[in-house]
């Protein structure tokens, strides 16, 4: 059984995905040059898009990664976040680019951003693999991405369902009789 028979379309295939992540990087590398930032990935989906990005930045950086959960449904629309597991490092007076595998609603990341910045970093901008600009409820402002997609699931590339499908080189969207 091979994952790629679960799989009813390729979204975005591999070869795209390495393109576009070497373009950004280069340009963040030209972004943060000198800045030394910190580089804070968010467990568990922005693994693999963040592996790949920073093997391309060829500037001096760090590296931190943070894992978040969103309460459940109620409190979800406040965009009230658990801390699952904090930064090591501190963010006092630092540049701290998020990278993110998927943006949809930005309650995530805004809630992150204004913690962050309580927490005196210098400035918080974002990366992101995905952006699924139709499900946007805040006025977060995306710094940098690769794709935008349309309002569908997907998995690959650090995406999951149920957990599985992360390890996907590519982003597809699975067959309906997959799902259970
Ligand atoms: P926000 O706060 O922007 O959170 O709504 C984005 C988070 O939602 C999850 N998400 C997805 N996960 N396939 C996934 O596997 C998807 O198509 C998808 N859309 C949203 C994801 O956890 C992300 O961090
Ligand atoms: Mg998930």
């Amino acid at each position: 059984m091979k994952m790629d028979d679960n799989i009813k379309e390729v979204l975005i295939a591999e070869d795209e995905i390495q393109k576009k992540t070497k373009e950004v990087a280069q340009i963040l590398s030209d972004e943060y040059r000198d800045k030394n930032p910190l580089v804070v990935g968010i467990l568990k989906g922005a693994l693999p898009f963040m592996a790949d990005l920073i093997k391309e930045m060829d500037i001096f950086l760090e590296y931190d990664m943070m894992d978040v959960s969103s309460y459940g449904t109620a409190k979800a629309s406040s965009g009230e976040v658990k801390i699952i597991k904090d930064l090591d490092s501190s963010v006092e007076n630092r540049d701290v680019l998020i990278v993110e595998d998927i943006i949809d609603t930005g309650r995530t990341l805004k809630y992150l951003q204004d913690m962050l910045i309580r927490r005196n970093a210098k400035s918080v901008r974002f990366v992101t693999l995905l952006d699924k600009p139709s499900g946007r409820v805040t006025d977060l402002t995306v710094d940098w991405k690769c794709f935008n997609i349309p309002d569908e699931f997907v998995v690959g590339y650090g995406l999951d369902y149920r957990e599985n499908y992360r390890n996907l080189p590519y982003v597809g969207i699975l067959k309906e009789e997959v799902y259970y």
